[in-house]
């Protein structure tokens, strides 16, 4: 139920946000990564993680610049572990998966 919710908002903001669909493979393979690797902590505040889609939470990080945000979930940012904590985990995922997580708590920004 939970993962069928996740889909259909994830389809519906690559729609209504014009996301072109060459994206929504890309935001996807993000979802898949997310739900394997990021949730954990970014849903149930491990660490003070950021929550997703808790728009508050994300006012202090440089939410306009993915490519920051990015670096920081590649390479780790203070208390966020590298790549969050999976050692083999490729850059695409890691990026597919910060786009994901950025992309469903900010529906309305505009994206690198
Ligand atoms: C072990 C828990 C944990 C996991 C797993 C985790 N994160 Fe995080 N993440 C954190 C914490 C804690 C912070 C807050 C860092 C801080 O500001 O101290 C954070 C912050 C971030 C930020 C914001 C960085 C910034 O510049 O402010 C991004 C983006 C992020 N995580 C992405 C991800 C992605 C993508 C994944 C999965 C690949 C992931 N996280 C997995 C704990 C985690």
């Amino acid at each position: 139920m939970h993962i069928l919710f996740l889909r259909c908002c994830a389809i519906g903001v690559a729609f209504s946000s014009s996301v072109v669909l060459a994206q929504s493979d890309r935001l996807e393979d993000g979802r898949r990564a997310y739900e394997s690797y990021c949730k954990n902590c970014h849903e149930n505040e491990v660490s003070k993680a950021p929550g997703t889609r808790q728009e508050n939470d994300w006012a202090e990080r440089s939410k306009l610049w993915e490519a920051v945000l990015f670096e920081h979930a590649e390479k780790g940012y203070l208390e966020m572990p590298a790549k969050g904590g999976v050692e083999g985990m490729s850059e695409y995922d890691v990026e597919a998966a910060a786009e994901y997580m950025v992309t469903i708590t900010h529906p309305d920004m505009p994206h690198d």
